[in-house]
């Protein structure tokens, strides 16, 4: 099976480039979805969680509370790396289980940290969704009401610009308008469906 690896920095674009794979019938695996599944209310990770990080990563409504897992590991390399343990071979298990079922011709595998959790050799191909700075931030603000600083953390949090650039195959430029979108997808989906033959 042939693996395109999505990736690129928050709000850079990589769900909307997807939506246009997908739209071809190309089967999306994404990582954030399967680490959201992962963690429902009962879920054994969930449970595997809590028992490390302490009960109250959890809300009263048994969902996990996010924003306290992540004040828990902002400041602390070493729990982030016990939160990293716990998830990737979880997460990489249930994108092996949803590769076993693909149909398309090749897939794509969404993973926005691919670059930063070393998962390049995952994919057979790095497509990097890409966009100017100041571009990204204001598309940040815009969708998800974050302040300067807040956005700035996530940012800063993620490979540079020049290091993931530095990574791909291939990049889908998106400063321009989100129209410009279909054309690029549609020059890498021919590419892809010859190069998965
Ligand atoms: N070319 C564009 N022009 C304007 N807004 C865009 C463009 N591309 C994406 N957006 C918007 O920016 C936000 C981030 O895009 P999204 O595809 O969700 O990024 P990601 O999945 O990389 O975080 C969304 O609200 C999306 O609608
Ligand atoms: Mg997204």
């Amino acid at each position: 099976m042939y693996k395109v690896g999505l990736t690129g920095g928050i709000a850079c674009g990589k769900s909307s480039v997807a939506e246009l794979f997908k739209a071809y019938g190309i089967t999306i695996i994404d990582a954030d979805e399967i680490a959201h599944a992962l963690v429902v209310p009962d879920s054994p990770a969930l449970t595997h969680l809590s028992r490390h990080f302490g009960a109250a990563i959890i809300k009263p409504n048994g969902q996990l509370n996010r924003a306290k897992l992540r004040e828990l590991i902002f400041n602390d390399a070493n729990k982030k790396h016990q939160l990293e343990a716990i998830m990737h071979p979880l997460i990489y298990a249930e994108i092996e289980h949803q590769l076993s079922l693909v149909t398309s011709a090749y897939c794509v595998l969404a993973i926005p940290l691919l670059i930063e959790t070393k998962m390049q050799s995952l994919v057979d191909h790095i497509l990097v969704v890409d966009c100017a700075l100041e571009t990204q931030i204001n598309r940040v603000k815009l969708r998800d009401n974050l302040s300067n600083p807040q956005v700035m953390a996530i940012i800063n949090s993620q490979v540079s610009r020049n290091q993931r650039l530095a990574e791909a195959d291939s990049i889908i430029d998106n400063n321009q308008h989100i129209s410009d979108l279909s054309l690029q997808v549609n020059l890498l989906h021919n590419q892809f469906l010859k190069q998965s033959q």
